[in-house]
């Protein structure tokens, strides 16, 4: 048996620790493993490392990816997947495990219509794979995220500053509302509950007018222009201000414990389920226990926030 293995859109910390739970899982039932670099573009052009126990033995605390990732434009194509699919064929690839978000579910989906047997691993700081509680990376992100905000509320509170914090989470509001909760920020703004400019400056006045000299807010990415929202607060409410992008820092750094464990459970997971001849599925965690669910029906899976979550900040912060 080979299997190949890919990572692939945003990296993840914890993708290298599913990789090499991936390898030694294979190892031992006896599989090759081929690693494709850079993620679909390099099933594309079949640039390829075989992969042993020996060679993923240091990985697994590393973020990033060792194998690299990427969004492939071609492979979006319908010549690109076809090719892609021929590759694997030529290669005698019988299995492939791909470990991404929902680009990389979309392009796993697309191989299986070809007739290549896929095994999908969410994979994103996002959290934004519906069809699983938790992505390898949301974890370490969010602990990222919170420990910068922490540092950031010292110096506001210090000067008496509106801080506006953007984190990443592309259209998903996870990241935000994990870390503004965990970070006792007071205002989150998340796409899946949008706010006007007027009603983010009137949840902020509120808080000054409470006594809160330097009221902390959290927004997800791409929901407004931070330094015009900033400059328009300091404008109109009179108060200093200032913004902060935590961009990639959140991507960055070895996985947390969480995500360790989620990753090597995943990758070893996926080796079983090729193993007992169980396809076409993507994996999924639910109340710690693992679970698949077929990769067509996975990427029609709408939404999973919580709005439970979302509710019990707005009651405790009064916004
Ligand atoms: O999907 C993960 C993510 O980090 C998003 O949160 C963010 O919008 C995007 O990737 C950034 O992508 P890039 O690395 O291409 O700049």
């Amino acid at each position: 048996m080979r299997i190949g293995v890919l990572t692939s859109g945003g990296d993840a910390p914890g993708m290298n620790a599913c990789l090499k739970s991936v390898v030694d899982m294979a190892s031992n039932l006896g599989y090759e493993v081929y690693a494709f670099r850079r993620g679909y573009r390099g099933v594309i052009s079949k640039d390829y490392l075989v992969l042993n126990r020996d060679k993923v033995r240091d990985i697994f605390n590393l973020g990033g990816s060792t194998i690299m990732t990427g969004r492939s434009a071609e492979f979006y194509e319908a010549s690109g997947v076809a090719m892609a699919a021929q590759n694997l064929r030529e290669l005698g690839i019988d299995m492939l495990v791909t470990i991404g978000g929902n680009g990389t579910y979309r392009g796993a989906y697309e191989l299986s219509t070809h007739g290549i047997k896929i095994v999908a691993i969410p994979a994103t700081i996002d959290n934004d794979v519906y069809s699983t509680d938790r992505s390898i990376g949301f974890d370490t992100s969010v602990n990222n995220a919170v420990d910068m905000i922490s540092n950031i509320q010292a110096t506001m509170r210090a000067n008496e500053r509106i801080a506006f914090i953007e984190t990443m989470g592309r259209y998903g509001g996870d990241i935000a509302l994990y870390s503004a909760i965990a970070s006792e920020s007071d205002i989150v703004l998340v796409p899946e509950d949008k706010k006007t400019e007027d009603e983010v400056l009137a949840l902020i006045k509120n808080q000054l007018d409470r006594g809160n000299h330097a009221p902390i807010v959290i927004l997800a990415e791409k929901q407004f222009d931070i330094r015009e929202l900033s400059a328009r607060a300091e404008r109109e409410l009179g108060h200093e201000s200032r913004t902060v992008i935590l961009g990639y820092m959140q991507r960055g750094g070895g996985p947390t414990l969480n995500d360790r464990l989620l990753a090597i459970r995943y990758g070893a997971r996926a080796v079983q389920l090729i193993r007992d001849g169980v396809y076409n599925v993507a994996l999924g965690v639910d109340d710690d226990m693992l679970f698949t669910t077929p990769i067509d029906k996975a990427i029609k899976f709408e939404s999973h926030f919580r709005k439970d979550l979302y509710d019990l900040f707005k009651a405790l912060h009064s916004v």
